[in-house]
């Protein structure tokens, strides 16, 4: 049938995006979809990728679709480019997809991309219900990612006024959602036939389009099971590098979740089909690398020395709670630091903090560092290390706190990959969320230079002084830790901007 016949319109529509090559999963959909006798099939592009059989999947989709829309895959191998042009976020995402992309191009043919240049970036199907736009990523633009949990349906609705049609369906996300907006109105994201939806389930998804003249519209996400391990293992015998076959078989993905906004980056959480870590195992909330079971009996020694009081300890722990803004850094850190200001670091009982099991690293005069097991690392300083410390006393009104006291807790996340990364850039958005302020060092190629440490950025957040079971500074620290032996200067830590000194400090700090 089709859609252009006079008189006759399609009551069914099965939309499907995104087959990355996986040619076993696209034939169950297609199955599914000649059962439930669509009117129609349409494929809204990204038909290669990286599952190879490139040749094969556009052969498959040119037999089995009425309709097509180009993806910004099949753009890019229009254009003869090396770039996947996903528009991911991170860099680490970008970069693997490309790669991607590079197996599916370099298994293209000309007569192949020839046809996909006939693809046009988007079109609108008349059903007996009414008109429908089909799309790739939005219907404004090919790379753009509509996720469920960012969907502005004011935006929506302009989108469905400007083309004159009742709904929408893009792809591109590889995440299915169905957003119904009143009047018979909606907009929907079909899932990928290509991959699994990041739930923990390998099952694929297209979706069921069904417009006729009598009923309201119904958008159903079809969720297609397929012998995904037989995939797996004839994507492994074609060479397929291991990072593009695990997803396949855990339903889980292992590259693109940084660029996920923070709510979909566990959705394999929420299904039954969840990756249960089994007993015996730490829980699946549990940071990555700290270890807290750890950190009591070190910090209470600490408190018997003298040099944390009680409610500063439990502070420190209190940074694992989970109602604690940054647990999602947290689960995420290399390690954490305690920063106490001492008055002379030469009286530190250094031999009794050794004997704790304390490993000294990059001691200085007036500054030393102790790391403990379970990420825990205490920091004695008696140098300046706060723009605070530098000020007169008559220019403080603020009454300086009686030593030892902690300066601030810095959570270091040392590991440059994509998730660590959007933890530090989602942690300044969560900081005006919570109310509590923020200043930024270093960054875009400026490193922070502390003593003789560089690390590229820090980002530092206020929580209220009072009133908070947060009181200290917390230094958020992206970037391995570079260690030189020359003292490169100090960038001290920011003055809390609400402190009275703040616009002073600000002053002299573009002075120099
Ligand atoms: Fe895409
Ligand atoms: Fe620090």
């Amino acid at each position: 049938m089709n859609a252009n016949s006079p008189g006759i319109f399609p009551r069914t529509l099965a939309v499907m995006g995104g087959a990355y090559g996986n040619l076993s999963a696209l034939r169950s959909c297609l199955r599914d979809a000649e059962g439930l006798q669509a009117d129609l099939k349409a494929f809204t592009g990204d038909s290669i990728g990286c599952c190879g059989h490139s040749n094969e999947v556009v052969g498959m989709i040119r037999e089995g679709f009425d309709l097509f829309v180009a993806g910004n895959h099949e753009q890019q191998a229009v254009a003869r480019s090396t770039s996947c042009g996903c528009g991911y976020s991170s860099p680490d995402d970008e970069k693997i997809s490309c790669e991607a992309f590079e197996i599916a191009t370099a298994a293209l043919g000309d007569a192949e991309r020839d046809w996909l240049a006939t693809w046009p970036d988007r079109q609108v199907v008349e059903m007996e219900g009414g008109r429908v736009l089909l799309c790739h990523g939005s219907p404004g633009q090919t790379s753009e990612f509509l996720y469920e949990s960012e969907l502005d349906d004011l935006r929506l609705d302009a989108w469905l006024d400007q083309f004159g049609v009742v709904g929408f369906v893009c792809t591109h996300s590889g995440l299915p959602w169905v957003r119904l907006l009143g009047d018979g109105r909606f907009a929907a994201n079909c899932g990928v036939v290509g991959k699994p939806d990041h739930d923990g389930d390998p099952a694929v998804h297209y979706a069921m389009l069904r417009l006729s003249a009598e009923a309201p519209p119904s958008i159903e996400i079809r969720r297609v099971a397929y012998d995904h391990e037989a995939w797996a293992l004839q994507m492994e015998q074609a060479g397929i590098a291991p990072v593009f076959v695990e997803p396949v078989r855990t339903g889980v993905w292992n590259t693109g979740v940084a660029s996920l906004p923070q709510a979909e980056r566990f959705r394999w959480l929420r299904g039954s089909q969840s990756r249960n870590g089994s007993a015996g195992r730490r829980a699946r909330w549990a940071p990555e690398l700290l270890d807290a079971e750890r950190w009591r009996p070190t910090l209470q020694e600490f408190e018997a020395l003298g040099l944390l009081s009680g409610p500063e300890l439990e502070e420190t722990l209190l940074l694992l709670d989970p109602a604690f803004p940054f647990f999602g850094a947290m689960r995420l850190a290399s390690s954490v630091h305690v920063h106490v200001k001492v008055d002379d670091t030469a009286a530190l009982p250094v031999d009794r903090i050794l004997g704790l099991g304390g490993r000294e690293e990059n001691a200085r005069t007036g500054y030393c560092k102790y790391a403990f097991e379970g990420g825990l690392n205490l920091i004695f300083s008696s140098i300046p290390v706060a723009e605070e410390d530098q000020l007169e006393p008559d220019e403080n009104p603020q009454p300086a706190r009686g030593k030892p006291f902690v300066d601030h807790f810095g959570v270091d996340l040392r590991r440059e990959m994509g998730l660590v990364r959007a933890a530090f850039e989602d942690a300044s958005g969560i900081a005006r969320r919570v109310g509590w302020p923020v200043k930024f060092q270093g960054g875009g190629g400026r490193p922070v230079f502390c003593c003789h440490a560089v690390v590229a950025e820090k980002c530092w957040i206020y929580p209220p002084a009072e009133g908070s079971r947060w009181t200290r500074p917390l230094e958020l620290a992206y970037g391995p830790l570079e260690i030189s032996q020359e003292m490169n200067g100090c960038d001290l830590r920011p003055v809390d901007p609400r402190h009275p000194a703040a616009a002073a400090a600000a002053a002299c700090a573009t002075a120099h």
